[in-house]
C-alpha cells in the first residue's frame, strides 16, 4: 500500500509515519507538508534512510500542485494531517489552511482517482461539557465548537462527508481528543510543562486548572487511524479517546512530581467550579466495530514523553527558535 501524509512533519503525522513504518514496513510512504510553524523535518528523522518513504514540499492549498504530486505517487490512500492549530487563535488562517486547504486536497484527489481518503478531525469540534455533567458525546452529536479551530475542523468535515456521498471516494473521519508523546511543540501544555519545570520555571496551568482533558497517547491515536483505514465504513466518523481524563493542574502537578519538581509554584489554584468544562467524547464506537483500545496507560505514556523531552533538548531548543 502507499500512502501519502499531508501534514505528516508535525507532530501527530510524524508520529503515524514512524507508527507505520514500524508496523507495516512494506508499504510505501510520502510526506507532503508546507513546513509552516511547528512542521520540522527533523521530526521524520529516521525516516529518511528509508527507500520506502520520501518527503515533498507542498501547500495542500495549492491545488494544481498537489494533483501533479498525486498523479504521478498514486497513492491508495491520502491522510490528512495538516492544519492550522488551535493555538493561532487566528480564523483566516483555520479557514484558509483547515477548509480550504481540505477542500482542494479533497478535490485534487478526487480528479487524480485516490479511492481513499481520512480526515485526521478532533474531539474539539464537538465543544466541552460542564464538569460534572454525564452527557455522552457520540459521533451522532451536532458540532458545537467552541473556538475558530474547531469550528473550521468542523466545517472541513462537512465537506469531507458531502465529498464522500457525492464522489467517486471513500472517506472516514477521526476525532480524537488531546494527544500527548514525542515531538509535541514546546507551548502545549505537556512539553510546556517539562520545559519549564526542567528551567525551574513557574509554571501556570490554563484558567482556573480545572478543566478536565481526556488524554490519548499520540501512538494510539495512530493505531486507530490504522484501524480505520483497514476496516472503517465508509462515509462514517470515529471518535478516539483513551478515558484518562485529567484535570489541567493534576497534568501539571503529575509531571512536576515525576521531573522532582515539587518546589515549582502553581499558580493560585482555586477548586472546580461550574464553569469549569470537561473535553472528552465516547469512544464506544471504534472500541466495538474496530476493536480499538489504548494500550497507553497514562503514567506510561507520561514517561515515556518526558524522557523523550530529556533527551531532546536540541530538538525543543530549535523548535523554540
Ligand atoms: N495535537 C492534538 O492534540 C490533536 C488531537 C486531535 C486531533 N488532532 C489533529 O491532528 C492533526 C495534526 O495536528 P498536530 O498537533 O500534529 O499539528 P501540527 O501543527 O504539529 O502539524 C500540522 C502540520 O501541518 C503542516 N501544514 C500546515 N499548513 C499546511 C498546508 N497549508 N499545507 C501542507 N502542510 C501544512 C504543518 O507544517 C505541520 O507539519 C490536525 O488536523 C489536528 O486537528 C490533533
Amino acid at each position: 500500500m502507499k500512502i501519502l501524509a499531508a501534514g505528516g512533519a508535525g507532530f501527530v503525522g510524524s508520529n503515524f509515519i514512524h507508527y507505520w513504518r514500524k508496523h507495516h514496513p512494506w508499504d510505501t510512504l510520502v510526506c507532503v507538508d508546507a513546513l509552516k510553524r511547528r512542521g520540522n523535518l527533523r521530526n521524520l528523522g529516521e525516516a529518511f534512510e528509508s527507500p520506502n518513504f520520501a518527503f515533498i514540499e507542498a501547500d495542500i492549498t495549492d491545488q494544481p500542485t498537489i494533483e501533479s504530486i498525486l498523479k504521478v505517487e498514486k497513492p491508495d490512500v491520502v491522510i490528512n494531517f495538516a492544519a492550522a492549530g488551535r493555538e493561532s487563535g487566528r480564523a483566516d488562517l483555520c479557514l484558509e489552511t483547515n477548509v480550504t486547504g481540505t477542500v482542494r486536497l479533497l478535490e485534487a484527489c478526487v480528479n487524480s482517482g485516490v479511492p481513499r481518503f481520512h480526515q485526521v478531525s478532533t474531539a474539539d469540534v464537538y465543544g466541552a461539557i460542564s464538569l460534572g455533567d454525564d452527557h455522552q458525546i457520540y459521533e451522532t452529536e451536532a458540532p458545537r465548537p467552541g473556538s475558530v479551530y474547531a469550528a473550521s475542523k468542523a466545517a472541513a468535515d462537512a465537506f469531507v462527508l458531502a465529498c464522500g456521498s457525492e464522489k467517486a471516494i471513500a472517506v472516514t473521519i477521526s476525532r480524537c481528543t488531546a494527544n500527548y508523546g514525542p515531538s509535541q511543540t514546546p507551548n502545549a501544555l505537556i512539553p510546556e510543562t517539562i520545559i519549564h519545570a526542567l528551567h525551574n520555571q513557574d509554571i501556570d496551568a490554563p484558567g482556573t486548572g480545572q478543566n478536565v482533558r481526556d488524554w490519548t497517547f499520540v501512538e494510539d491515536h495512530c493505531r486507530a487511524i490504522d484501524r480505520i483505514l483497514f476496516n472503517g465504513e465508509p462515509g462514517e466518523i470515529y471518535n478516539v479517546a483513551s478515558g484518562a481524563e485529567r484535570s489541567d493542574i493534576e497534568t501539571v502537578q503529575t509531571l512536576c512530581d515525576a521531573l522532582g519538581k515539587s518546589a515549582v509554584q502553581l499558580e493560585n489554584v482555586p477548586l472546580p467550579g461550574p464553569k469549569d468544562k470537561l473535553f472528552t467524547v465516547n469512544a464506544d464506537k471504534i472500541h466495538d466495530e474496530l476493536n480499538w483500545t489504548p494500550r497507553t496507560t497514562w503514567s506510561s505514556g507520561i514517561k515515556t514523553t518526558y524522557e523523550w523531552y530529556l533527551h531532546h533538548m536540541d530538538w525543543w531548543d530549535d523548535q523554540k527558535k
